[in-house]
């Protein structure tokens, strides 16, 4: 099955095949970008294409990494990064600015604080729509960077033991990534206090199609010993509905120096970022931290998502080198 004109609510949404595909494709962005020398990069065709960009709720990383990457492609990038200088704060619905953006570009990123949201737009737009987080719901694209980064340094995303510490239970990223990590055939270990646990529904769709119960435990300094990458996520401050409850789980985690004593030498350390305290810069220097070069992997991640959905390349068959005449 084609991705052209599809839409990107879950990972859910797309078989393996078609996740590695993406990351395959992202692999040859990577070299048409010139990450690896800066001398070889190609310049972008013109592409009459254009991403409207719609950004509910804050956003560095995604929204920027989202029109960097429509602009490397060679195409253009129409934005709403202020609700507040929108129509939205004169009441407008979210369907309805859905269906008219729709009719001004060819492909929409939206990201929004209410769960669903991502569908009301695929629903109401004429174009494919990218979920760029919808509440403590989904990240689907934050997953593929994930994976990305996994794959460039451990080769295999197969066989890998993971542990997601902090937030689980609002931290959309992780919602995203572990059911498609347990699927790529991944043993994954939730680390978090109770009251932050994974929800009963992401642990059962792992069930369902991992055959995988995954390990949970609120000791981060014993699950860390044996892994293969420890993904650190924020406590999600601005989803929390008793601001004591946050006060109460702030800080529950921080990895240090002294945590990574305990940690293996090859261990990597991940984090969708932005990070407020659980990771110490003491650890920046570190060769396992790779959290930097993961967030960078966001452009050629999403020049690829962006190109298959839109039909711009052959899909079984990347090209090796460049970027492919628009279709
Ligand atoms: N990782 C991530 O979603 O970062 P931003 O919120 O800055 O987009």
């Amino acid at each position: 099955m084609t991705l052209a004109g599809r839409s990107l609510i879950s990972l859910e949404d797309f078989s393996t095949e078609e996740i590695i595909s993406i990351l395959d494709l992202a692999e040859e962005m990577a070299e048409a970008l010139g990450w690896e020398d800066a001398e070889q990069r190609q310049a972008a065709k013109p592409l009459d294409c254009i991403l409207a960009t719609l950004f509910f709720e804050p956003s560095t990383r995604t929204r920027v990494s989202f029109e960097a990457a429509m602009l490397r492609l060679g195409g253009g990038v129409i934005t709403m990064a202020d609700p507040k200088a929108s129509s939205a704060a004169k009441g407008e619905s979210l369907a309805d600015a859905a269906r008219i953006v729709g009719g001004y570009c060819d492909i929409i990123a939206i990201r929004h604080p209410q769960p669903g949201t991502a569908q009301i737009a695929v629903d109401n737009a004429s174009v494919p729509v990218i979920n760029a987080g919808d509440g403590h719901n989904q990240h689907p694209t934050q997953a593929l960077t994930d994976l990305f980064c996994l794959r460039r340094h451990k080769d295999s995303l197969t066989g890998l033991k993971v542990g997601l510490c902090g937030d689980l239970k609002y931290g959309r990223t992780v919602h995203s990534l572990a059911p498609v990590l347990a699927r790529l055939g991944c043993e994954l270990v939730f680390i978090s206090p109770d009251m932050l646990a994974m929800p009963p529904e992401i642990v059962e769709s792992i069930g369902q199609t991992s055959d995988q119960t995954p390990q949970q435990t609120d000791d981060l300094a014993a699950a860390i010993t044996d892994l293969d990458m420890l993904y650190m996520t924020r406590i999600q401050k601005e989803r929390f509905a008793d601001a004591a409850e946050y006060e109460h789980c702030k800080g529950i985690y921080v990895v240090d120096k002294a945590t990574l004593r305990g940690a293996p030498e090859e261990m990597l350390i991940m984090h969708p970022l932005p990070r407020v305290g659980e990771i110490s810069p003491e650890i920046d220097d570190d060769p396992r931290a790779v959290y930097f070069q993961q967030a960078a992997g966001g452009v050629p991640v999403r020049m690829a998502l962006i190109a298959l959905l839109l039909g711009l390349m052959p899909e079984a068959a990347a090209p090796k080198s460049g970027l492919a005449e628009p279709a």
